[in-house]
């Protein structure tokens, strides 16, 4: 791949597209969703890398749970095990792994890998793993409304400092605004993921499934990027130095 690419600050993906995959291949939805997994445990690797600072990762959206309790359970069992095979590999590699959602109906099984791994990897700088889990963009923004409100109610915050900073700093994580986001599976939805992050993000539809979304297709995406024209708004071409 030509090195002079520009690599994106944060890449955000919607793993969609186990279930077709292993559809296609006359397998279980559960073997579909190991195999998502476990191309996610390489492709992660990958993408920090390859200098990306911050990546998202859909992996079980509010909405998921209204999924057959088999489904869902095979999941929460799923994430106990990989976010700590997950974790083992990037803590190597000084990544920080955080997690994005409501914590509320997710088990305890699941919340305490989850808040082990948050506090092990606290101190990591090289990058940002974002796990979104028991997600909704939606419910982001209220939860932050809610937390600012409170504030305001206990005079720990006025009116007058409320701005994009603030509040981004109310979201679940204090992240960068997302500039690459990937949806798998030739599915051309936002699906209530990272809406607020998501502003001015280039967005790419591969249309293959997750777990066949390899490193040579990342790669793919990468180029894509940088045949975008990014104005955020402004003037095509834009000269100005500020
Ligand atoms: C959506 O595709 C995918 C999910 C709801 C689960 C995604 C989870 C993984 C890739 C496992 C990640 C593991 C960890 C530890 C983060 P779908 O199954 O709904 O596909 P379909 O639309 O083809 O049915």
């Amino acid at each position: 791949m030509n090195n002079n690419l520009v690599i994106p600050n944060h890449v955000a993906i919607i793993l969609d597209g186990n279930g077709r995959w292993a559809q296609a291949k006359g397998k279980t939805r559960s073997e579909g969703h190991y195999a998502g997994f476990n191309n996610l445990d390489k492709l992660s690797e990958y993408i920090f890398e390859k200098g990306v600072q911050v990546l998202s990762v859909y992996a079980f959206s509010t909405e998921n749970f209204k999924r057959t309790k088999e489904e869902v359970n095979y999941l929460m069992d799923l994430f106990t095990e990989g976010f700590k095979r997950y974790s083992k590999r990037l803590n190597k590699k000084d990544i920080r792994i955080v997690f994005s959602g409501r914590r509320e109906p997710l088990p305890n099984k699941v919340l305490k890998i989850m808040d082990k791994i948050t506090e092990d990897t606290t101190n990591n700088k090289k990058g940002i793993f974002n796990i979104c889990v028991n997600y909704g963009g939606q419910y982001e923004l209220v939860d932050a409304v809610k937390e600012i409100a409170n504030k305001i109610q206990n005079n720990q915050l006025t009116l007058n400092e409320i701005d994009l900073i603030t509040l981004n700093s109310h979201m679940y994580n204090n992240l960068p605004p997302v500039d690459l986001m990937i949806r798998t599976s030739g599915e051309y939805r936002l699906s209530n993921f990272l809406l607020f992050q998501n502003a001015y993000a280039e967005f790419y539809f591969p249309d293959v499934y997750f777990p066949a979304f390899t490193t040579e297709e990342f790669d793919k995406a990468i180029i894509e990027y940088n045949k975008r024209d990014r104005r955020y708004g402004g003037i095509k071409n834009d000269n100005q130095s500020n």
